[in-house]
């Protein structure tokens, strides 16, 4: 794959040699990394939220384990965390952000809601907690994060199957072109190709 550019670098150099502590962070990770499943007719979940759907595929799962590795934190939408929470698992194996205007008890000192900008919930995360950020979804708060520019990697593994109507991966953003580059794929068994792209160029100074 290939590498990045180090920005690191480029900030030291602006700042006389000091190191910022998100400089710090992004040396360590800190890439914010979608990782979702996606019907080929484009949603997440049927209209009812559910994801039962996914369950014949689960060879697919075999790239999860390696990619947790990669992961320090997650965050995922109000939506989304209902769903699981209505399902009975609010333990994501990693502490996990729920970004939401209602604020609300967490079970757990893992699970954090949040309300407010989305740059200073990645700033914050990055700062807290090292590898990188795993954006659960849904569809929602992925616009936000990409209308935002905040999305590093993209990871969307495409499952054989339509579901005609549904909760969709990508509702209709703020028109802005975001181009990226293919940097993986991997074709399971039963039929899902998962693609990885990344960004083109390096991150934003201010991000
Ligand atoms: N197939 C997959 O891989 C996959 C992955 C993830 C989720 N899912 C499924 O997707 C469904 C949920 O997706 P979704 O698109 O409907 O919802 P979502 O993105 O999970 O959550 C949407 C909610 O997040 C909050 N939100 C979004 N942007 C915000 C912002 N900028 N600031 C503050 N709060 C913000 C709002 O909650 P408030 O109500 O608080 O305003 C909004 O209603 C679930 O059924 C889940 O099971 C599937």
């Amino acid at each position: 794959m290939p590498k990045r550019p180090s920005r690191a670098r480029s900030v030291k150099k602006a700042s006389g040699g000091r190191k910022s502590a998100t400089v710090h962070a992004r040396e360590h990770g800190g890439r914010v990394h979608l990782y979702v499943g996606m019907s080929l007719d484009g949603y997440i979940a049927t209209p009812d939220g559910g994801v039962a759907w996914l369950d014949p595929y689960q060879d697919a799962r075999a790239g999860f384990a390696p990619f947790m590795k990669t992961i320090g934190a997650a965050i995922m939408g109000r939506a989304t965390y209902d769903w699981a929470l209505k399902e009975g698992n609010t333990d994501f194996g990693v502490p996990a952000y729920v970004v939401t205007h209602r604020p609300f008890a967490p079970p757990s000192s893992a699970v954090v809601p949040y309300t407010g900008d989305l740059r200073d919930l990645v700033r914050q995360v990055r700062e807290r907690h090292p590898k990188d950020i795993w954006l659960m979804g849904g569809g929602s708060v992925t616009k936000a994060f990409a209308d935002a520019d905040l999305i590093d990697i993209w990871s969307v593994a495409f499952v054989p199957t339509l579901l005609g109507a549904g909760l969709p991966m990508f509702p209709q953003r703020t028109p802005a072109e975001l181009r990226l580059k293919l940097v993986k794929t991997h074709t399971y068994p039963s039929g899902v190709v998962e693609l990885r792209y990344e960004r083109r160029g390096s991150p934003k100074e201010n991000r």
